[in-house]
């Protein structure tokens, strides 16, 4: 048998567990592949090979941040929040650390920053050896439902400090001169305690400076918030959020010493998501590359709102909890999502017959014609019918009409 002898050195390095020899012989049977002429089976273990490191990368971090040595009295539920004086709201909610890790799921570029914030804070004494501090305000952008939120709520859990969240939209009053205070209370109440402090929907100062009523207004609040941002510096860490960020003021950027955009989750993020969202189901893995395939596009939130209703569907259809049945309940959850601009979701939603022949056909798609069968419940003989048929080119261009 052909390439026999490669094969048997991978089952060894794999047995023996050294993950590194294994690799290189995974990487020595493409390589054998291209050369014999097999393109297609090189290109899978290429993909293969990608997908491995690339989820590497994201993997939940290991990094055990000590409790962090930050100053100021300790945080309990019993402690009042500072109230706004005219409204009698809160100015802030307090998240308390429960030992959770619900580990956001990221392209590994974003995921190496976190993890090395955290790390500066694991190791904050050798950096103070060396006469620096950690990292201690950051601002996160990106669009709606790609885990800002969450991020900021993991970063306080690992570093085991409270979360003391703040929306810019209950700080500014309808009550002039009432706003400054607001942010002086809440930065007061920040800096006395122990805790991460966040600001979230930055955005909502940006509003407020379109209105031309309550320009000389806003400038005292920006003022007020960057003051109140540099004196913070000697107490805790500070967070902010915002959905736009060319709306921000430069001189809030430059008040944050690092800055991290969270965008789009890539295929392996997406991938990752499905599989966590749809759990307790556990199909075999081929439907999630399905699922994450036709969900290009979506935010994290989407992709977690899309699972539930996959479940949901599933339960009450009846349907088994396996890859064709969430392939039959992807396509009844995507036939009633209002209209889809990414052209596999539709097609799956009016025929998945033409989706099928969609992706046997996609030279980038990573299933081979087999996983397709049975992952759809078509099988792969008909799979290849299907290919053939090409059925997918009529819908791909009546849509183009
Ligand atoms: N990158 C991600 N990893 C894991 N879950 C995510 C991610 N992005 C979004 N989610 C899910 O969507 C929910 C809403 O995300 P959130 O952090 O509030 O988004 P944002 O603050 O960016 O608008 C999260 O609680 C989580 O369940
Ligand atoms: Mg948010």
């Amino acid at each position: 048998m052909e390439h026999f002898s490669v094969i048997q050195s991978i089952i060894r390095a794999g047995l023996s567990g050294d993950s590194g020899a294994f690799d290189k012989q995974v990487v020595r049977l493409r390589t054998r592949l291209e050369k014999a002429g097999a393109t297609k089976e090189a290109a899978t273990i290429e993909r293969l090979l990608k997908a491995a490191t690339e989820t590497k990368d994201i993997k939940p971090s290991r990094v055990e941040v000590s409790r962090a040595r930050i100053s100021g009295e300790v945080l309990t539920p019993d402690t009042n929040p500072p109230i706004d004086r005219e409204t009698g709201a809160s100015l802030c909610q307090v998240h308390f650390p429960t030992g959770e890790r619900n580990v956001p799921v990221y392209e590994g570029r974003v995921f190496e920053t976190v993890a090395g914030l955290l790390e500066e804070w694991s190791s904050a004494d050798a950096l103070r050896n060396v006469g620096v501090e950690p990292t201690r305000s950051l601002l996160i952008f990106g669009p709606p439902g790609s885990g800002k939120t969450l991020t900021a709520t993991y970063i306080a859990e690992q570093l085991g400090l409270p979360l003391v969240t703040a929306k810019i939209d209950g700080l500014i009053s309808s009550f002039l001169g009432t706003t400054a205070r607001n942010i002086a209370n809440l930065f007061d109440f920040a800096n006395r305690y122990s805790c991460v402090l966040l600001l979230d929907e930055f955005d909502a100062l940006a509003k407020v400076r379109d209105d031309p009523q309550e320009v000389g207004e806003i400038k005292r609040v920006v003022n007020s918030l960057l003051q109140n941002l540099d004196h913070r510096r000697a107490f805790g860490v500070t967070i902010a959020i915002t959905n736009h960020d060319r709306l921000l003021d430069p001189a809030v950027w430059r008040r944050f010493e690092t800055h991290i955009h969270i965008g789009e989750p890539g295929t392996q993020a997406r991938t990752k998501m499905i599989e966590r969202f749809l759990a307790p189901l556990k199909p075999e893995p081929p439907i999630f590359s399905i699922i994450a395939y036709c969900l290009e596009g979506h935010s994290g939130a989407d992709l977690e709102r899309i699972c539930v209703s996959l479940k949901r569907s599933l339960a009450l259809s009846g349907e088994s909890h396996d890859g064709p049945g969430l392939f039959h309940a992807l396509s009844a959850v995507l036939s009633r999502l209002p209209s889809q601009d990414h052209a596999p979701a539709r097609i799956l939603a009016s025929d998945p017959e033409a989706f099928i022949s969609l992706i046997a056909n996609d030279l980038d798609f990573p299933l081979k014609q087999a996983e397709i069968g049975q992952a759809t419940g078509y099988g792969q003989s008909r799979v290849s019918d299907i290919k053939k048929s090409k059925r997918h080119l009529t819908l791909m261009e009546a849509a183009r009409a």
